[in-house]
């Protein structure tokens, strides 16, 4: 079943395109994973798909519901707030620098959404946030707060946060981009975990060899379009396109 179904997306800043023509399908329990140059449009893309910000043209359903549709005339039509709010609900993001609330402690980072917006009762709340503690391996830090966190236990609380909601798809906007490398390797291995249990994700990364051992497949983009996309294996051994050939030369995959 297809979670994400993005057609022919389009946006502009300020009368610059930044993602033209971009299209993108996930399927449900596929990993996959956004390379290319800094400046590409990956970020811009995963905002799009969560809703922090408009697309100018093309369509996007998530779990079959359709957030945006663009019709013959090319008037671009999102779906009804409410209808939004429920999308919204089914992706979640973890970004680059965690953005945690640093005035919660961590449990509240965690319990602060699914009480607010799922209605969950703070029992309900907190014992899914135990569970999602546990499992990141930081039962013993649910009553610190961000800053006594580590880089690595920061990002892995907003990891938990995200998950709290139970979203149909999890997106990662270079998750480990801000850590020094051994926490990278500690957040790729939640990531790897999660793939294990078939959580639907994209991963936008810089982590070559990571995105070859778990993704399924590989989208490659430059300047604001998809260049190439295919299995892992194929990507990183046989590409199609000279201009991946030369963005892996930089890595040793
Ligand atoms: N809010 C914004 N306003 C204006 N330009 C933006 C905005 N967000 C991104 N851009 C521009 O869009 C292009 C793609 O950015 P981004 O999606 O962040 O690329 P990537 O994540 O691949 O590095 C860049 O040229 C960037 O400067
Ligand atoms: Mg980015």
């Amino acid at each position: 079943m297809p979670v994400i179904e993005a057609k022919s997306v389009y946006k502009s800043f300020d009368g610059i395109t930044v993602l033209k023509d971009v299209s993108l399908n996930v399927n449900e329990g596929e990993v996959v994973a956004i390379i290319g140059p800094s400046g590409s449009g990956k970020s811009t893309l995963l905002r799009c798909l969560n809703q922090l910000i408009n697309i100018d043209s093309g369509s996007i359903n998530v779990c079959s519901m359709s957030m945006v549709n663009t019709d013959e005339k090319g008037t671009c039509k999102y779906a009804d707030k409410a209808s939004l709010h429920k999308i919204q609900l089914k992706t979640g993001l973890v970004f680059q620098n965690f953005h945690l609330f640093p005035h919660f402690s961590v449990l509240k980072n965690i319990t602060d959404a699914p009480m607010q917006i799922l209605k969950m009762t703070k029992q309900e709340a907190q014992n899914k946030a135990y569970e999602l503690l546990e499992k990141m391996n930081l039962s013993d830090k649910a009553n610190a707060y961000p800053y006594q966190l580590s880089g690595g236990q920061a990002q892995r609380v907003s990891i938990a946060r995200a998950l709290a909601l139970s979203p149909a798809v999890l997106f990662f906007d270079e998750p480990t981009s801000a850590l020094d490398p051994e926490l990278t390797v500690e957040i790729l291995r939640v990531i790897k975990n999660l793939a294990k249990e078939k959580m639907t994700m994209v991963v936008v990364t810089h982590e070559m060899s990571f995105a070859r051992d778990v993704a399924d497949r590989v989208v490659f983009m430059d300047n604001g379009t998809v260049i190439e996309e295919g299995a892992a294996e194929k990507i990183f051994t046989n590409p199609s396109s000279e201009r991946i050939k030369q963005f892996l030369q930089h890595f040793s995959v």
